[in-house]
């Protein structure tokens, strides 16, 4: 197709960049950008090609000589300097640029947010700053001089020299532009330290706006945690005298890993207990760790070209869900991350847009930040470590750092690093890289004569692109439990390689309970009948936290799933719960995941799977109706449940009281559905958190009770952004489904949805779109809606309009209507005149 970029067109850039310095002259509407890069030819009479747009070229020169118009030529997305303008030898590229960051409404490249200057250039936003070979395997050392009239100019690396209106910084460690970064603002900074193992004393320093500074005590501690975890897990340290974290309010991404200066979306960063929930406590510490460790996972040693965007990113969220794992509840974290991974990424394979870990091709490769690349990605780590054991994948990773440090790396590199430190053949396990699709594991067994066997049939249904799949090199991790809840072999993994294998155990005497796929070893799906009795067993006997709250889970979607058909709830479904509301020994954070029902896009994805059209409503009045069955049985031991689990004194968000409050805040949504949300309306008049306050206001909105709760939420935090993001999140994602369209349509003309802010955007919009029967609603008025507003904010910011229409990746599971419908909304955004690359990808990739 016109416009796409293929993997297998790669060819290495014929110059070698020295040195790179810049100098800018900050302007709202006239930024001037002077570059010097420093050449060295390496493949003689080849043209220097220039990544470029945007940009009002005022002059360049070569060696101090200034190129005339015949020297070279300019395109919308570069400019081409004749071989024959070109010296042999080393030589010097000199530019100046004129650029508007104001008028950036992209959010990439050079912007202004709240008149701050920032910049976002991962993947391809540099090219909208100055003339430069803008792809990651050219690294180079950067200096950069910064000229405006603000108090606080920041650039990558160390501080060389500053005074009154400029500013000096030096990067010595060779990158590529997408780690560029620079800011300038009228900003503060919570500031702190950290020694290194070796000894080497660091500043930290977060920037924030005047007044946010109480706000960014968490995240200079979480910073602090990720530096020594990764020194003693990665054996890693940091490279600089400085590290700078910045939090913006315009931000398309949650955050960005800019050597030395990375930039936060200010979610991300400002937390208070009145104004952030534990959820955004948890997740402000992944990912300041994740950031962080991107300085070797991605900064030290980085991608080749885009395709290899995994490389960096499934590493990097390994690292920090193990660092997560660590620093909270371990079996906990690796629940939460599989059930985020099924939300996100099975959808993800299940639909249009299924891709492999390692796409190869693209038009637009914003559009390839997904679930995909990132959470199936660092599932392939996982189960690299999984086969080559916890010894021998720190060798390996022992191995990528001495071999690749400062390198622009392969997945075959990547792949090279496990097979030459374990001396193993993973040609096979590549596939996980470049296959797209779920696996389905079916599992049959068998007992005689004292022996036992497990035989799996794994099978990948097609995918885009990719009709016939080949068997996975997928590793099983299995224990064995006797009927009397002992376990009689301990976790063992089986690696399977073929379509079709079976694995004996002998010497049983009696018939085994098999538990499968422990610590979900491996992002597959698995296909067994088992009897309600045998999943109730495990959910009691298990010594896999894991699978024991897996088998909860699958009796909980197997339940939702016949409900939708009529049948009504499964006795031994409400039986488990009522024996785990009185396990006391089973730790609160564990015991809420198990209460918490599937949401209803993971029973559409389920029915879908199992080949049954999904029914919207049905699914939403079958889930109700099961919180009603299960509050009903056990309201006793619920409402016990709640009060026990008040949490005395002042908030904390350390994992222990933050599981409190989310097994209280389950039991309550339960509770809810039968006592007319009379405790939700007194936690909400008396929590002191933002925790509990939002707890409670979303089960006001979804018992239709929360028009005062939801005024007075509104006067109190009107002036708090952040907040203010989730007041319009819960109303779109928990209204009422049926007039769910309406209630939206009436929040976007609120004068406070500042619809041009991604976070505001998100906030509505995906909220609506997590909202399923209210999205998916018959009329298509849902869709209409949703949209509606991509077309509105496609022109504005292409990036944020392209990822957010993935909320339509579902639509071949739902009816011939449904379908037609969203059909008609993606014909119509595709018609639309001057539709950006991004979305049009996507359109095009949606319809099929
Ligand atoms: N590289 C960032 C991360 O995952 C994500 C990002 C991509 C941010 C593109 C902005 C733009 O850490
Ligand atoms: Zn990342």
């Amino acid at each position: 197709m016109d416009g796409t970029t293929y993997l297998a067109d790669y060819t290495p850039y014929p110059f070698n960049i020295d040195k790179v310095s810049l100098r800018f002259r900050l302007a709202p509407h006239a930024t001037r950008v002077q570059a010097h890069i420093a050449m060295t030819p390496l493949s003689p009479g080849a043209a220097l090609r220039l990544d470029g747009e945007q940009l009002r070229l005022i002059s360049a020169a070569i060696d101090g000589v200034a190129l005339t118009p015949s020297d070279y030529l300019i395109t919308p997305s570069g400019m081409t300097v004749h071989p024959a303008a070109l010296p042999e030898a080393p030589f010097t590229l000199e530019t100046e640029v004129e650029i508007a960051p104001e008028g950036n409404t992209a959010l990439e490249g050079l912007y202004m947010s709240n008149g701050m200057y920032c910049t976002q250039c991962e993947a391809e936003g540099f090219r909208k700053i100055t003339y430069y070979p803008d792809r990651p395997d050219v690294m180079a050392p950067f200096r950069v001089r910064i000229e405006g009239d603000l108090p606080v100019l920041l650039s990558n690396g160390n501080p060389v020299a500053s005074g009154p209106g400029w500013a000096e910084w030096d990067d010595p460690w060779p990158k590529p532009t997408y780690l560029f970064a620079l800011v300038a603002g009228d900003l503060v900074a919570h500031s702190g330290s950290f020694t290194t193992a070796s000894g080497r004393e660091v500043a930290l320093n977060i920037y924030v706006r005047p007044g946010d500074e109480d706000h960014c005590a968490f995240a200079l501690g979480a910073l602090q945690r990720s530096m020594k975890w990764d020194e003693e897990a990665y054996g890693r340290e940091y490279d600089l005298d400085i590290f700078n974290i910045v939090a913006v309010d315009d931000f398309n991404m949650g955050a960005m890993e800019n050597k030395g200066l990375n930039i936060f979306n200010s979610k991300l960063v400002l937390a208070s207990p009145e104004t952030a929930t534990d959820t955004d406590y948890e997740r402000i510490e992944a990912v300041i760790a994740h950031e962080y460790f991107h300085n070797w996972t991605g900064n030290r040693i980085t991608c080749r070209d885009w395709f290899q965007l995994c490389l960096k990113e499934g590493l990097t969220v390994f690292r920090d869900q193990s660092f997560t794992a660590d620093m909270r509840l371990g079996p906990v974290k690796r629940i939460e991350d599989v059930i985020a991974l099924r939300a996100r990424q099975f959808r993800e394979d299940q639909g249009p847009l299924a891709h492999p870990p390692r796409p190869d091709h693209y038009r637009e490769i914003n559009n390839f930040y997904t679930a995909t690349v990132y959470e199936k990605g660092a599932e392939v780590v996982g189960m690299l470590r999984t086969l080559v054991g916890d010894e021998g994948y720190r060798k390996a990773l022992d191995l990528y750092f001495e071999r690749h440090d400062g390198q622009a790396c392969t997945i075959e590199d990547w792949i090279k690093v496990f097979e030459d430190s374990s001396g193993r053949d993973l040609g096979q396990f590549k596939r996980w890289y470049t296959d797209a699709g779920t696996p389905r594991l079916r599992v049959t067994d068998d007992y005689a004569d004292d022996t036992y066997t497990l035989t799996f049939e794994q099978q990948t249904p097609p995918t885009p692109g990719q009709p016939h799949k080949t068997p996975r090199h997928m590793p099983i991790a299995v224990g064995l439990l006797s009927p009397n809840g002992n376990e009689v072999v301990p976790t063992t993994v089986l690696e399977m390689t073929e379509a079709r294998q079976s694995f004996t155990f002998t010497g049983l005497s009696t018939r085994p309970v098999p538990s499968i796929l422990r610590n979900f070893s491996a992002p597959a799906v698995l296909e067994r009948a088992t009897s309600a009795a045998e999943q109730a067993f495990l959910l009691a006997h298990d010594t896999d936290p894991f699978n024991r709250w897996e088998a909860a889970r699958s009796l909980a979607r197997q339940t939702l799933m016949d409900m939708t058909k009529g049948a009504p709830p499964a006795a031994e479904y409400l039986d488990a719960i009522g024996r785990l509301l009185a396990d006391d020994t089973a730790d609160p954070a564990f015991r809420a995941l198990i209460l918490r029902l599937p949401g209803e896009d993971e029973i559409a994805q389920a029915l879908h799977a199992s080949g049954t059209t999904p029914d919207p409503e049905a699914i939403h009045t079958a889930r109700g109706a099961l919180m009603t069955t299960l509050a009903q049985r056990h309201e006793v031991a619920l409402s016990a449940t709640y009060e026990s689990m008040a949490v005395p004194g002042a908030y904390t968000p350390d994992a222990a009281p933050a599981g409190c409050r989310s097994l209280r805040l389950a039991a309550l949504a339960l509770l809810s559905q039968i006592d007319g949300a009379r405790r939700a309306e007194a936690l909400f008049a008396s929590a002191d958190n933002m925790t509990e306050s939002l707890g409670a206001l979303s089960n006001l909105i979804t018992a239709g009770k929360a028009e005062g709760a939801l005024a007075q939420f509104r006067s109190r935090w009107k002036d708090v952004r952040l907040v203010m993001d989730k007041w319009f999140l819960v109303q779109a994602s928990l209204c009422p489904p049926q007039t769910a369209a309406e209630r939206v349509t009436t929040l976007a003309t609120d004068p406070a949805f500042e619809w041009k802010n991604p976070n505001r955007f998100r906030s509505l919009l995906g909220g609506f779109s997590a909202n399923h029967a209210g999205f998916h609603r018959a009329d298509g008025a849902g869709y209409r809606f949703y949209a509606d507003w991509l077309i509105r904010l496609d022109p504005l910011n292409p990036q944020t309009a392209a990822r957010m229409s993935t909320a339509f990746e579902t639509w071949p599971r739902y009816d011939k209507t449904r379908q037609a419908l969203v059909r008609t909304e993606l014909e119509r955004i595709a018609a639309t005149d001057g539709l950006s690359r991004d979305l049009s990808e996507m359109t095009a990739r949606l319809l099929g």
